[in-house]
């Protein structure tokens, strides 16, 4: 089973790192193969709309995107954190999501049909981790929503979604038990939830044999 660990915080050494990094612990603990990335050490254009990706499901910009698809297609989950920039993802979070959209796949005559590869590959998992620096829970706006509404789209389950409040120096998620406690806790349910599906899966084959059928 394998988790990638996405973080769109250009502070490596920030609040959203450490947390991601704390799914990720939790995640390796229950067992899971983990890898993270930082987006801001990968060149990432701007999708530009093209519709190139159109009939092949592949981004025609070649950037450092073309290296992070295949890890997304091998990954059984993710984990997508971003600190709040202005009520939303920061920038470099959204040019990754926005690059995605080659996965998603229109009816030509109708494009209001529409399901994403990871469907057709059977659904992946996803958790979303959101930090902010204000108090209030309206200050930190459309950030969880804005990567779990894209990720839904793109055929992954949210199981869960960590909201952080009140961070703002790069350290302070450290000194953070509750948030800490929370990422961990994201962690361990993504594994158990893909665990569970590993699991359906071998069980659905006796199913077809007691019914005799082929799904
Ligand atoms: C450009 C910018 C915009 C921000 N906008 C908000 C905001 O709208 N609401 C908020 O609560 N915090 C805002 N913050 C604060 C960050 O979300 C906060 O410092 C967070 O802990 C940074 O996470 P990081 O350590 O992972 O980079 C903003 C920070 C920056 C640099």
């Amino acid at each position: 089973m394998k988790i990638l660990g996405v973080i769109g915080s250009n502070r490596k050494k920030g609040n959203t790192s450490r947390l991601v990094q704390e799914v990720i612990r939790a995640a390796q603990q229950e067992g899971a193969e983990t890898e993270i990335i930082f987006l801001g050490d990968y060149s990432i254009k701007d999708c530009t709309g093209c519709e190139g990706c159109k009939d092949t499901y592949k981004c025609i910009i070649n950037d450092d995107m073309q290296k992070i698809y295949p890890l997304l297609l091998e990954a059984d989950g993710i984990i997508l954190g971003s600190p709040t920039y202005f009520y939303n993802i920061s920038a470099n979070m959204k040019a990754f999501i926005d690059r995605c959209y080659c996965f998603e796949v229109f009816a030509e005559e109708d494009r209001s049909c529409w399901l994403s590869i990871n469907e057709v590959l059977g659904g992946k998992y996803a958790a979303v981790i959101a930090v902010c620096e204000q108090h209030d829970e309206k200050d930190m706006g459309f950030t969880p929503e804005a990567m779990s509404k894209p990720l839904e789209a793109l055929g992954y389950r949210v199981v869960d979604t960590v909201r952080v409040l009140e961070l703002f120096k790069a350290d302070e998620a450290s000194r953070n038990d509750k948030a800490i406690e929370q990422s961990r806790k994201a962690g361990k349910r993504l594994v158990k939830t893909i665990k569970l599906r590993k699991y359906v899966e071998m069980k659905i084959e006796e199913f077809k044999k007691t019914y005799n059928v082929q799904v």
